[in-house]
């Protein structure tokens, strides 16, 4: 059972908090002083998690708890929300989801829908002042205008898919109190499939000596958040009374492209890079999947190799995108409904040094090659 402490402060449960955006919730609480007691819920154990030196001492605070639960499970599920008679837990925070690539669409099905939907109904049953649901920014693939909350959702990954099918089911659950966030593309330390494999890619043509090439144009909208505004947002919210029942976009403010995050890359390493541009990226899109695996081919061996002549013998990071994120679908969002709440970002738009920022931390850790940073 986690510690005690100052009892005028609320205690939260953070389902998924062995992930990346979990660990650095679970951070930003306990640094910020902002909750007696913690429990982080999850079906990977910290020992497994590649958790820093910094998120294991914040794992190890006395006032944060780890209980293993599998949340697809209903009885696990309610194993994770049981008080052990020092009451319920003021806020539930989710951020647990099936993230890894190339699942079968049950696989995500059972690992986004019904496990939000389990843990809601669990939420519900304990009375939480909030539920906050970590939800997706991939609902609409244009860039002709930002996609607000209210408009029409078209929602284009897997993740997406399940969590707006999930987002409908939460108004129709009695008494649950929720807010949803839909983040962009979220970076920062911990990262490993936001922009991390992009990080890797650049890295792997600054091994092999040659010109990063990219499908489509630099104008693709990948529109970006950093892994603290993210944070402050979930406590900004579920903080407000005026934003129960609402759903909100979070995103910076730079607009982020295809082209800002490549030549912050370029810079990074000290690679050139281009673009295949739309033309010839139409035809690749008749044989996507061949193309897909083509290109993580040609990054995979280049990247064991770099590792190993490094001494990294061991990383959870890979240069691998998933084939459903190199279509020319746009992630570009409207923040205007959180920014009206009077949620501020500290991270305005990505630079160079918050994405040094992630790979500094992976070579003190020695999952990434400190000769490809230098
Ligand atoms: N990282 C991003 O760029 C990004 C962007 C938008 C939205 N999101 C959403 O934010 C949420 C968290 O993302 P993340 O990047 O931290 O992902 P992550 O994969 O790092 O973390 C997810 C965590 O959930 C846990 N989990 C998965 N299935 C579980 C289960 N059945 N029972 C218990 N625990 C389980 C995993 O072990 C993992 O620790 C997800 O819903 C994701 O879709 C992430």
């Amino acid at each position: 059972m986690a510690a005690m402490g100052d009892d005028s402060k609320p205690r939260v449960l953070i389902l998924g908090g062995c992930g990346f955006i979990g660990r650095n919730l679970v951070d930003y609480l306990i640094s910020n002083d902002l909750a007696r007691a913690v429990r982080i819920v999850d079906k990977t154990p910290p020992q497994t998690a590649w958790l820093n030196t910094k998120h294991q001492e914040v794992f190890n605070n006395p006032r944060v708890e780890f209980r293993s639960a599998n949340l697809i499970n209903p009885a696990s599920c309610e194993n994770a929300f049981a008080s052990d008679g020092d009451g319920d837990f003021d806020y539930v925070i989710n951020c647990a989801c099936e993230t890894r690539p190339g699942q079968t669409d049950p696989v995500y099905r059972e690992g986004i829908y019904k496990l939000t939907v389990n843990c809601a109904l669990e939420a519900a049953k304990h009375n939480v002042k909030r539920f906050v649901e970590v939800s997706s920014g991939h609902m609409c693939s244009t860039d002709k205008s930002p996609h607000r909350e209210d408009s029409k959702a078209e929602p284009w990954t897997y993740v997406a898919k399940y969590k707006h099918q999930a987002e409908e089911e939460l108004p129709k659950i009695p008494g649950l109190r929720f807010t949803v966030l839909r983040p962009a593309i979220v970076y920062g330390i911990g990262d490993k499939h936001g922009l991390a494999p992009r990080l890797v890619i650049g890295a792997v043509y600054k091994h092999l000596g040659e010109m990063m090439k990219l499908l489509w144009t630099k104008d693709l909208k990948m529109n970006t958040v950093h892994v603290t505004d993210l944070c402050r947002a979930v406590w900004h919210v579920a903080m407000r009374d005026d934003t129960l029942s609402q759903v909100y976009n979070v995103v910076d403010e730079g607009d982020t492209t295809q082209g800002t995050i490549s030549s912050l890359v370029s810079e990074i390493f000290n690679i050139n890079h281009d673009y295949w541009g739309t033309a010839v990226s139409t035809v690749c899109k008749t044989d996507m999947s061949g193309v897909v695996e083509e290109v993580n081919d040609k990054h995979m061996g280049p990247w064991a190799e770099a590792c190993r002549l490094s001494g990294v013998e061991n990383t959870p990071l890979t240069p691998y995108i998933d084939q459903e994120l190199l279509y020319n679908k746009h992630l570009c969002l409207d923040g205007g409904q959180l920014a009206r709440t009077g949620f501020q970002l500290c991270v305005p738009r990505i630079t160079k040094d918050k994405l040094r920022e992630i790979l500094e931390d992976y070579v003190v850790m020695n999952l990434f090659p400190r000769s490809l940073l230098m």
